[in-house]
């Protein structure tokens, strides 16, 4: 099938790579020419393991770049819309970019086509969508799905490949049978709704499972409260199918583009919807505290932290990911600076992204050159290599043995064990 995809983030180029790697004939298209001349030259401007090969494999085989919308529309039977919804100062997610993308593709629309929204959109946008388009003189061509996205950073290839499931909303029989034809590639099953309940789909997962996070986060607050061990809870918990043991670890917190972003907008769309969403706004709070009492704990080991050094390891939202947006490494680290401290940092792939953000740190070329000489050393994102680093040289690198794991990806005993004041989040202090 000829498809087009409009936007080339994150969701748009793996939408539109994964859907060349399973055959279909795809055209991605940004109005950025800089962007869609590195992609053509195989460069992709994000860090997203597996993307490159599947682009490099499809380019110019099943897969195409343009900044021209009109030679992209041509022939295609789907445009999917994924272009960014960014949160305005009130948290309503920016819908400008989804309509005007909706008005070009209407305007090109001289043949039979699905317009298919798949940026995160507040429930009833594709209500307005299908208002703009009945006004429009090419109306008959034109159908909408929704199709939401539930890929994450750093495995978004293998999400968009092996999906739980597929999310389709529509009121349009002809969109229904044309999008089981898009994903009759996929194995997964797939939810037809109207087009509202699919909109929510996308805010209820990502709200559910940052919530699902602050919950393990305000059980480790309590279980430091009452010399409880956050690591046996959410094992006792999680082992009940009916809750799940993934998205209980605690630390500090969520971050991203993603679960910040949307768990707001919710907020604000219920609210306008009359409802009092309480539930959400302390899912901020308690997400917010985390960083808070992290950044707290390594201020009052020392009492007064300035001039004292400190390694942090791990800047990016999560591992395998050069993302900074929201990250916790944003708030901590400026806080470390505010008490007089000095911050040597490493992260193995978003150091580019840090630097114009946390100008003030003192950016180190690898774990060793971060930890040596500090006064304690700080873990802010769980990359596999400082899950792997050599315990026993660390400690002999820095100036006293003190680690603070905001990720707990450590147990208190062995790093006691090893000689380490260790503190993390939620457990019994050894
Ligand atoms: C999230 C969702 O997981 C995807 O399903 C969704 O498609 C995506 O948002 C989106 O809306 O586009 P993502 O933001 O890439 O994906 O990252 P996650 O892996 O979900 O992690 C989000 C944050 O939660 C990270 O900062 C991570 O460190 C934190 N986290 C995750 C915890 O603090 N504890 C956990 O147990 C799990």
């Amino acid at each position: 099938m000829k498809i087009c995809v409009v936007g080339t983030g994150y969701v748009g180029l793996v939408t539109g790579a994964c859907l060349a790697h399973k055959g279909h004939f795809v055209t991605c298209v940004d109005s950025d020419p800089k962007k869609i001349e590195s992609l053509e030259k195989g460069k992709i401007p994000i860090y997203e393991p597996g993307l490159e090969s599947i682009v490099k494999n499809c380019d110019g085989k099943t897969l195409f770049f343009s900044t021209s919308l009109a030679s992209a529309i041509k022939d295609a039977e789907v445009a999917f819309i994924a272009v960014g919804t960014p949160p305005q100062k009130n948290g309503d997610a920016d819908l400008s970019y989804v309509e005007q993308a909706a008005k070009q593709i209407a305007d090109l629309a001289d043949h039979s086509l699905v317009v298919v929204q798949k940026s995160t959109v507040p429930p009833k946008t594709g209500y307005r969508l299908q208002e703009l388009f009945k006004a429009h003189p090419n109306h008959s061509n034109l159908s909408l799905a929704s199709n939401p996205e539930f890929l994450r950073e750093g495995t978004a290839v293998s999400d968009f490949l092996n999906p739980d499931r597929i999310v389709i909303g529509t009121g349009s029989k002809a969109a229904q049978e044309k999008m089981h034809d898009v994903y009759s590639v996929f194995s997964a099953p797939i939810i037809f709704t109207d087009i509202p309940s699919a909109e929510l789909i996308k805010y209820a997962s990502n709200a559910f499972l940052a919530l699902k996070i602050s919950y393990a986060n305000f059980l480790a607050e309590y279980c430091e409260r009452i010399g409880a061990n956050i690591d046996d809870v959410v094992l006792g918990m999680g082992s009940d199918p009916r809750i799940g043991n993934r998205f209980l670890n605690a630390g500090i917190g969520y971050g991203g583009s993603c679960f910040p972003k949307d768990v707001s907008a919710f907020v604000s769309i219920t609210k306008e919807a009359g409802l009092n969403p309480v539930l959400l706004s302390e899912t901020e709070a308690i997400n917010k505290r985390q960083r808070k009492r992290f950044a707290e704990k390594i201020k009052s080991f020392f009492k007064d932290l300035n001039g004292k050094t400190i390694g942090v390891l791990g800047l990016a939202f999560k591992p395998e990911t050069d993302d900074l947006r929201e990250a916790p490494s944003l708030d901590i680290i400026p806080f470390l600076l505010s008490q007089g401290a000095k911050v040597k940092v490493f992260d193995p792939v978003a150091m580019d992204n840090a630097k114009p953000v946390l100008s003030k740190a003192v950016f180190c070329s690898n774990t060793d050159e971060a930890v040596s000489g500090c006064d304690a050393l700080v873990l802010l994102t769980e990359w596999n290599e400082f899950k792997k680093m050599d315990l026993k040289k660390i400690k002999s690198l820095l100036k006293q043995p003190v680690f603070f794991d905001g990720r707990n990806v450590f147990k208190p005993s062995e790093m006691n064990k090893a000689g380490f004041t260790y503190i993390s989040m939620g457990r019994k202090v050894e």
